[in-house]
């Protein structure tokens, strides 16, 4: 059995395998539509979510599958002290494979090692959000081709979030891959990725503080929100939560065949004027979501069509 907790739980091979399995299951969705035929999901969510409960959903859905679950720690048992390893394990009494999302960091890794059926890590707080990474890969290779030799700009909040510092996890073990790294100074990346990922894989990578200064050179940016939810204070977040809103003025100087990414939801990152620009791919990212889902729940599952 294995769980899915952190975006290096699975090798680039394995990787590779989710994403051209769910490029089949675009291609050939009706092939997928009893594939967990009496098989079910529960979605554990302890924290909003919009795009990654319901493209859980929908995946397992379009899977033959069925669904449940809670999509607020307010109508679970956690409101009366449950512990998330006695929630798993009762969970795991009910389904045959879970989707949880908590705002502790290593909730989902304390509730794997009690888990008797498969767990997926759907976010945890500012740490990490695999399920995401795995749709931000299929996006890039879709848009692009190809998950090596490009520039990304990451650009936002990228002390808490945990979009981002997936992707940097996922996108290192790749080649050719420069990183421009793209915030205030108060929301840079944490030490532990300049240290354990750029550094120690030798990875080309700087640090700027304006997207102007760099858009001439990217392949890809990737915005975030400011996550209001991660302040402890409220007039920080006031002070830093529009420092960067991209809009047409900013992408005079910006490639043709840039693509934008977004994990979404989006406050104010990218203005509405760019939503039917080609190069805009977040709302197809959002698509990329279900099928990377429905390729993920198969290959843990063990099933084969
Ligand atoms: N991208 C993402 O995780 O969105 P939700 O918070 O809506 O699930």
């Amino acid at each position: 059995m294995k769980h899915l907790i952190d975006p290096t739980d699975l090798s680039v091979e394995e990787i590779d395998g989710i994403l051209n399995l769910a490029l089949d299951i675009i291609s050939n969705h009706d092939k997928y539509k009893e594939a967990c035929k009496g098989k079910k999901l529960a979605t554990l969510f302890f924290e909003p979510s919009t795009r990654t409960r319901l493209s859980f959903e929908a995946a397992m859905m379009e899977l033959g599958g069925n669904v449940l679950g809670f999509s607020s720690a307010d109508s679970s048992s956690a409101t009366k002290g449950e512990s998330v390893g006695d929630t798993i394990r009762v969970v795991g009494c009910y389904a045959d494979i879970i989707a949880m999302r908590h705002p502790k960091e290593g909730a989902p890794m304390l509730g794997s090692m009690v888990s008797p059926v498969p767990i997926i890590n759907a976010g945890d707080g500012g740490h990490n959000h695999p399920t995401q990474t795995l749709t931000d890969l299929l996006t890039i290779k879709r848009e692009k081709g190809d998950l090596n030799n490009f520039t990304i700009g990451l650009c936002g909040d990228l002390k808490f979030g945990r979009t981002v510092h997936s992707l940097i996890k996922a996108l290192s073990r790749y080649e050719g891959i420069k990183f421009i790294l793209i915030s205030p100074k108060e929301l840079k990346v944490p030490d532990y990725i300049i240290t354990e990922v750029f550094e120690k894989n030798n990875i080309d990578y700087r640090e700027v503080t304006t997207m102007e200064e760099v858009m001439p050179e990217l392949d890809i940016i990737y915005m975030t929100r400011v996550q209001k939810e991660r302040f402890f204070n409220e007039a920080d977040y006031v002070r830093l939560k529009d420092t960067y809103i991209l809009d047409k003025s900013k992408l005079k100087n910006a490639k043709e065949t840039l693509s934008i990414m977004h994990p979404l939801p989006r406050v104010n990152e990218i203005s509405t004027e760019l939503d039917d620009d080609p190069r805009a791919a977040y709302f197809r990212q959002a698509l990329n979501g279900k099928y990377v889902r429905m390729a993920l729940i198969l290959t843990l599952l063990g099933v084969n069509v």
